[in-house]
């Protein structure tokens, strides 16, 4: 049995994923609202472009930190604009090394990499890394709506991928001699293969002001994934949880992402089982469908042998606001029977 009011008060950092549709963010919100319930301060970040945030809460949110209920707060990103805001930074950094006729150049290969496959993943994750360190003056705990997969958390562990999306394209840019040679320092470890060895050594020794610096922001944010996944490795300070409806491809699918957190090492708190609709009466129809959920329940039973299980009811209505959230919020943490 999952205990989330165990979660709620003694984690730091708790990442809510599942397929699409399954109440991920409704449960997200819910968590966040019975934690500030119980006095801890709580930031609420969506990652999903969808806004959904703002759905179950029904009020705006939007790109910046707003209150939504008393020690609550809730952010949603948008992975289009932190591709953007990530470039932008590239882009700043980048033109004070480079000529007048360079920059269009830069701003051609720039527009290039943010298209790159795992562009707004990286942007995300990287965004993600800067939160859980940057929040945790101000916040006890931090919510995230959508958590990504191992594969993606993968891409933590290889700065260099991170880094390629970027800095790789521009390294190979041989029409500007310049701001290659800067760059050539960029990534201390060339290749991918290459096993990791502590960048910070002799890393920088040798080089000319400019590439010394290009180097200490990369290394900086090499370290600072290093710490990410310290975190997300830790299980007493970050909890993921999967959100599921007994059907077929959700059970499938969330079996899929377990085993691919725990092949990345993350170990997954738990899972919650949504939409659990009640014992109905004579009706043929709603009898079938009942006997079908208790066959999909007997199968999450089986597939997820050994992962912590919590369930949650199908409301007659959709969860939307305060007040419904906060029943919502009850039924999850069992201080009320549904
Ligand atoms: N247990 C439930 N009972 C009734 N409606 C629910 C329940 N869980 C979620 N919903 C509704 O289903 C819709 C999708 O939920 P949402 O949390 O946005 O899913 P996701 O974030 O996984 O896509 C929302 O309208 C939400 O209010
Ligand atoms: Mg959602």
């Amino acid at each position: 049995m999952l205990n989330l009011t165990t979660l709620l008060t003694e984690r730091k950092l708790i990442m809510v994923g599942g397929k699409g549709g399954v109440g991920k963010t409704t449960t997200a919100s819910a968590l966040a609202l019975a934690a500030a319930n119980q006095g801890r301060r709580v930031l609420l970040v969506s990652t999903d472009p969808a806004h959904s945030l703002a759905d179950a809460f029904d009020r705006n949110i939007g790109g910046q930190i707003t209150r939504m209920a008393a020690n609550l707060d809730a952010l949603e990103l948008d992975p289009e604009e932190e591709v953007d805001a990530y470039l932008e930074r590239v882009m700043r950094q980048m033109r004070r090394y480079a000529g007048p006729d360079q920059v269009n150049e830069l701003r051609r290969q720039l527009r290039l990499s943010s298209q790159s496959p795992g562009a707004q993943e990286a942007a995300i994750l990287e965004r993600m890394a800067r939160l859980i360190e940057d929040s945790e003056q101000e916040y006890d705990l931090l919510v995230f709506d959508t958590a990504p997969t191992g594969h993606t958390l993968r891409l933590l562990t290889l700065p260099e991928i991170m880094a390629a999306w970027t800095d790789g394209l521009l390294k190979h840019n041989k029409r500007s001699e310049k701001l290659g040679k800067a760059l050539a320092h960029l990534t201390p470890a060339k290749s991918v293969d290459t096993p990791f060895q502590d960048p910070t050594r002799n890393a920088t020794e040798g080089m000319d002001k400019r590439s010394k610096e290009l180097t200490e922001t990369l290394l900086k944010r090499q370290r600072l994934f290093q710490r990410t996944r310290r975190t997300l490795n830790d299980a007493d300070h970050t909890a993921f949880l999967f959100v599921l409806t007994p059907e077929k491809l959700p059970i499938l699918e969330t079996r899929r992402a377990i085993d691919s957190l725990n092949e990345a090492n993350i170990p997954v708190a738990g899972a919650i089982v949504n939409r659990i609709m009640p014992k109905p009466g004579t009706d043929e129809f709603w009898a079938a469908r009942y006997e079908r959920q208790q066959r999909h329940l007997e199968e999450i039973a089986e597939k997820l042998a050994g992962v912590d299980t919590a369930r949650l009811p199908l409301m007659a209505q959709d969860v939307q606001g305060l007040a419904q959230l906060e029943a919502f919020a009850q039924a999850l943490t069992g201080s009320r029977e549904f």
